[in-house]
């Protein structure tokens, strides 16, 4: 498998320890309980840096524009379809950091709204990576040149750097601490929640 494909591949890896951490966390709020604020803003933050500003930059301004390229339109079709749900869930993340910012002073006012936006981006994220892990990649594993998926790597080594390789790090960090919740989330022991729930 190419580098820039297994690039890719590691970073929805990172990205579905998150999702499964917002489902638990949606899972919590709704069985009434409440947790720990700076979870949200952590969540927002990892999907608007790491997610968008990251791995769908990297998609979105190089692999896709390259694969468009002589593309049949079927697969024209499926490249703007991934575009519009990588929209989506730049929308839905926008409205999180709102109410996110309101759970802080006023929890019970927004746990519904935090709860449907949270289990909106929990449906829409694994479709999505399989779509992109069985389908894109492995297309364009096979029509790529050598030359293409050599710059390929650097432009994604260009993103990285962009956002902060440390910044990279931290947000892996985040998506084993929300493990943490799923494993806990039956036990009334969890991690996330604050003191008050
Ligand atoms: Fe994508
Ligand atoms: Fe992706």
């Amino acid at each position: 498998m190419s580098d820039f494909i297994q690039e890719l591949k590691n970073d929805h890896r990172v990205i579905q320890q998150v999702v499964a951490g917002m489902s638990a966390v949606a899972e919590l709020l709704d069985s009434g309980k409440q947790v720990d604020p700076s979870v949200l803003a952590d969540l927002v933050q990892f999907l608007r840096v790491f997610a968008d500003r990251c791995h769908h930059a990297k998609e979105e301004h190089h692999l896709f524009p390259l694969l468009a390229t002589n593309a049949s339109v079927s697969t024209r079709r499926e490249l703007e379809s991934l575009e519009r749900e990588h929209r989506l869930a730049k929308q839905l993340v926008g409205q999180l950091a709102k109410v996110a910012a309101v759970y802080v002073h006023n929890p019970g006012a927004v746990r519904y709204r935090i709860i449907d936006l949270l289990q909106q981006l929990v449906e829409l994220y694994p479709a999505h990576i399989w779509k992109e892990d069985f389908l894109l990649f492995p297309l364009a594993q096979q029509n790529l040149s050598p030359a293409e998926q050599r710059n390929l790597e650097e432009k994604f080594e260009n993103v990285e750097h962009e956002v902060g390789e440390d910044v990279h790090a931290g947000f892996e960090m985040l998506a084993k601490k929300l493990e943490a919740v799923v494993e806990y989330r039956n036990t009334g022991a969890c991690p996330l929640c604050s003191s008050a729930a």
